[in-house]
C-alpha cells in the first residue's frame, strides 16, 4: 500500500501545537508573536498568498502586520520600512512577498531583513548557517518536507536522495537539509543528461521543477519516497484550471512507497513552517531579553 503523505493534516497539527505554545507564552511575555508581511503591487496570486498567511496568523493567535505598498513604491521606502520592522519589538518575523514588480531588487531587499527575523529563511546568513549545520531559521518549503519525513517516520539517513531543481528557494536548501539528515544527495537540473537513470536510483525523489507531470512512473524506483514540490496551474476544458504537481500522481502513486499529493502535500506545509519560524524567533528573542 502506498502511503499518502498528508501535508494538510500535518500542517493543521503543527498549527494547533503553535496555538498552544502561544497561549502558554504570550501572557507572561505580554504580547503574542508578530509577523510582518510586505506586499508590493496588486499581483492577484501574491495577494491570495498574503491573505492566506494573514488568516493563518489569526487562527493561531499570532499578530500580523500587513504592509501593502503601491506598485511604483521606490526602493528606499521599502528598505526604510524593513529597517523600522527590524527595530519593532512587536515583530518577530518579516517577509517580503515575491515576486516584486520591476525594477525592484528582491535580493537586495531580502538582505536588509534582520537574519533573526527572517521568517522565510532565505537570508544569506540563514543559508550560511544551514550550510554550516548551525541553528538558524530554515527556508520554509524544504523545512516543511523535512518535517513531513520526520512525522511519518521516514528517516533519510543512509538513503540515496535525488532532487530535481537547484533553485535557491527549494532545490539547494533541500539538498543541504537532506545532507544534514545523513542522506547521500544528488541535485539534478535542466542540463543533467539521462534524468530517468538517475531518478530510478533514488530512495527519496524530490521534484521541484515547475513542469506538470514531468516525473513519470518509469522514472521512479519501486517503493521509494516521492516528494512533489511543484505547483502548476494547468488549463482544463471549458476554461477551468487545475493545480497539479511535477509528478504524474496517478501513474507514480502505485509504484512509490510514499508520495505527497498536490494540492494537500508540501504546499500546505510551507505556511505552517513560516509560522513555526516566527514562533521560534519569538521564543529566542524573549529568552534573550530575560
Ligand atoms: N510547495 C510550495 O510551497 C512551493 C514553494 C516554492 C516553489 N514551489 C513550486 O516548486 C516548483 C519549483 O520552484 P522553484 O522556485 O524552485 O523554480 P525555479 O527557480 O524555476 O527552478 C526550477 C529548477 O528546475 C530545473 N529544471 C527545469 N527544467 C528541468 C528539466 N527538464 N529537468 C530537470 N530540471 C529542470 C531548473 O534547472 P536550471 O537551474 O538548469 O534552469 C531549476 O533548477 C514550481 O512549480 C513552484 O511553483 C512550491
Amino acid at each position: 500500500m502506498t502511503q499518502i503523505l498528508d501535508g494538510k493534516a500535518l500542517a493543521q497539527k503543527i498549527q494547533a501545537d503553535l496555538t498552544q505554545q502561544i497561549q502558554s507564552l504570550a501572557p507572561a511575555v505580554g504580547r503574542p508573536p508578530g509577523l510582518a508581511v510586505i506586499m508590493v503591487g496588486n499581483n492577484p496570486a501574491s495577494a491570495a498568498y498574503v491573505r492566506g498567511k494573514e488568516r493563518a496568523c489569526d487562527r493561531i493567535g499570532m499578530a500580523s502586520f500587513g504592509q501593502h505598498l503601491p506598485e511604483d513604491v521606490p526602493y528606499f521606502r521599502i528598505s526604510g520600512l524593513i529597517q523600522e520592522l527590524n527595530r519593532d519589538e512587536r515583530v518577530d518575523g518579516i517577509l517580503v512577498q515575491l515576486p516584486l514588480p520591476d525594477p525592484l531588487d528582491a535580493v537586495a531587499l531580502l538582505n536588509e531583513i534582520d537574519p533573526d527575523k527572517d521568517a522565510d529563511g532565505l537570508h544569506p546568513v540563514n543559508m550560511g548557517r544551514l550550510m554550516r549545520g548551525e541553528a538558524g531559521l530554515r527556508s520554509c518549503t524544504p523545512a516543511g518536507v523535512m518535517q513531513m519525513l520526520s512525522a511519518y517516520g521516514l528517516d533519510p539517513a543512509g538513503k540515496r536522495a535525488v532532487i530535481l531543481g537547484r533553485s535557491i528557494l527549494v532545490g539547494k536548501p533541500m539538498a543541504l537539509m537532506l545532507l544534514e539528515a545523513d542522506a547521500t544527495v544528488t541535485i539534478a537540473h535542466s542540463r543533467t543528461p539521462d534524468l530517468a537513470a538517475l531518478t530510478r536510483e533514488a530512495d527519496i525523489l524530490v521534484a521541484a521543477v515547475g513542469r506538470p507531470a514531468m516525473v513519470t512512473a518509469e522514472m521512479v524506483k519501486p517503493g521509494s519516497i516521492v516528494i512533489d514540490v511543484g505547483i502548476n496551474r494547468v488549463d482544463l476544458p471549458e476554461g477551468k484550471t487545475q493545480l497539479v504537481g511535477d509528478v504524474d500522481f496517478a501513474a507514480v502513486a502505485p509504484v512509490a512507497g510514499a508520495i505527497t499529493p498536490v494540492p494537500g502535500g508540501v504546499g500546505a506545509m510551507t505556511v505552517a513552517m513560516l509560522l513555526h519560524n516566527t514562533v521560534l524567533s519569538y521564543c529566542r528573542r524573549v529568552q534573550d531579553n530575560r
